[in-house]
């Protein structure tokens, strides 16, 4: 059941913090902040926040939480939690985004009403703004649970984005807010696709809601069936299928910008890997953790959802997605290890391993994407186990070329709050993909496993400036964070929606 339901705007409110109507008022406190850091605010809580502060109770470490009350009559809210925000030079636009995510997720689990949130005037107000209404925003996430007697979790509250300082323009912090609201929104919407389980969402249901998601942005939208897969002679994706009793899908979103596209601008083509359960196929996978792999598709749903972000927010340029989705699985009629695809570039691949399937269907996909006329690609996959072992669980991999193509997506990712780090691609790798009876193999060995997974995908993008952003390791959290619970992470979508807003040099 999808959890996350339409939310309310957050309000902006700029006024003296005594007269906000609240109940719960949430203030980032920086380490070493003196007690009168907030004007009056230690006063009003009958010196509750001196005392904390001097006791060492409370020092602004990042994410520890203290409460207080108020105690001045005065003094409209009534409780105040003061959130860690960590030594005040490193503070940024991501840690600002953390440390609403950690009040959000206090404010939930103290299951208050209306919460406001005081923006701390350090940075240009508009980015620190966007960043908090995201964080706000992503601790509504509910990870969901299909246990039959619990109580559904709190409902979130209603959000409040305050500041007392003089100068800062209403319009321009709302629209901000606004905007970081329908970001973070959108990657709710992905994290509860990748949450589903993989008897839930078939490929033909992952087609259908992520469609419906994306067209009620006002994204047009095609499902290609197997039948127009196989005309389009999409061998790469049908093999992958062939194992499985559920058909594949090709999901195809197109995004116009509101004056038309003009000839020659750059069309940005965005690419997700749509595997709805990867069980390995033939050369299957060990039994454990193998129910992890329902979120083998987090890839395609940030891509359908940043498409509805992409629409909602009215991007300037076009943009087409593209998603083709199937299971993997070792059924009768399955691809075994040996065979030989024709992708539909032309190209032949011998599948060594049926478990690297993810690969197979971006290289139909990134072909597609070039047929729809995009000029800049970038694809989104849970693609390598081996990129988890080289960056871990919080940076996806960056790959691509040319340098500044993939330089231009680092920024906006990091701005963005994926956290990302940039491999190399060299052209000596590609001889351990080498295969002595097709064009290429399907896997290049163990030595740099997640390169080589990139490098096969560069066969496919037609010398196109292309970046590849391996998320295997950020897609699903296995350890709750301070600002971040066990499961789904939503990652790229912002990143994704974000580009369609850049100004294209390469
Ligand atoms: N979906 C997996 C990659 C993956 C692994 C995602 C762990 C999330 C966590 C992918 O399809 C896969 O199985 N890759 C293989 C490739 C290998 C056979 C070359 C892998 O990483 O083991
Ligand atoms: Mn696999
Ligand atoms: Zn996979």
């Amino acid at each position: 059941m999808p959890s996350t339901t339409a939310a309310s705007q957050i309000a902006c409110a700029f006024a003296p913090l005594r007269t906000l109507e609240t109940d719960l008022l949430l203030v980032p406190w920086f380490q070493d902040e003196a007690p009168s850091g907030v004007p009056g605010l230690d006063s009003a809580t009958g010196g509750e926040i001196a005392r904390a502060i001097a006791s060492g109770e409370f020092a602004g470490r990042l994410f520890d939480v203290f409460l207080a009350q108020t105690t001045d009559a005065a003094w409209r809210p009534h409780r105040v939690l003061l959130i860690g925000a960590g030594r005040a030079p490193d503070w940024s636009a991501e840690v600002a985004r953390q440390v609403a995510a950690v009040g959000g997720l206090a404010a939930r689990a103290r299951r208050v009403g209306r919460a406001a949130l005081v923006l701390r005037a350090t940075g240009e107000p508009a980015v620190l703004a966007q960043a908090i209404a995201e964080g706000l925003t992503l601790s509504e996430f509910n990870v969901g649970s299909h246990k039959t007697g619990e109580p559904p979790p709190a409902e979130p509250p209603a959000w409040t984005l305050t500041s007392d300082q003089a100068g800062d323009s209403d319009a321009r912090l709302a629209a901000a807010v606004a905007r970081g609201r329908l970001l973070a929104e959108c990657s709710n919407l992905a994290r509860d696709l990748s949450n589903e389980p993989g008897n839930a969402l078939t490929p033909r249901e992952f087609a259908r809601r992520a469609s419906a998601l994306a067209a009620e942005g006002g994204v047009r939208v095609e499902v290609l069936d197997e039948n127009r897969i196989a005309e389009l002679g999409m061998g790469l994706l049908l093999g992958v299928a062939r194992g499985s009793s559920e058909p594949p899908r090709l999901m195809v979103f197109h995004h116009d910008p509101p004056g038309g596209h003009r000839p020659g601008a750059p069309v940005l083509g965005l690419v997700g890997k749509g595997i709805t359960f990867d069980t390995g196929g033939i050369s299957i996978k060990p039994a454990d953790g193998m129910e992890r792999m329902k979120d083998d598709m987090a890839g395609g749903a940030a891509v359908a959802c940043a498409m509805r972000a992409i629409a909602l927010l009215q991007a300037p340029i076009r943009v087409v997605g593209v998603v083709p989705t199937t299971e993997n699985m070792p059924g009768g009629r399955a691809i075994k290890p040996g065979d030989i695809l024709t992708s539909a570039a032309g190209k032949t691949v011998e599948v060594i391993n049926t478990d690297a399937e993810g690969r197979l269907i971006l290289g139909d996909g990134l072909w597609y994407a070039q047929q729809l006329g995009a000029t800049h690609l970038v694809d989104v996959a849970t693609l390598t186990g081996a990129c988890v072992v080289a960056l871990g669980k919080t940076t996806s991999g960056l790959f691509g070329t040319p340098a500044a193509w993939v330089e231009q997506v680092r920024r906006v990712a990091l701005r963005a709050g994926d956290r990302v780090w940039p491999m190399p691609t060299f052209d000596d790798y590609r001889e351990q993909l080498k295969s002595d009876i097709a064009d290429i193999a399907n896997v290049g060995g163990r030595p740099a496993g997640s390169i080589t997974a990139a490098i096969f995908l560069k066969e496919f993008t037609g010398a196109l400036p292309w970046v590849h952003l391996d998320i295997a390791g950020t897609a699903w959290a296995e350890e709750a964070r301070p600002y971040l619970p066990k499961g789904p992470s939503g990652v790229a979508v912002r990143t994704l929606a974000e580009l369609a807003f850049e100004k294209f040099d390469v």
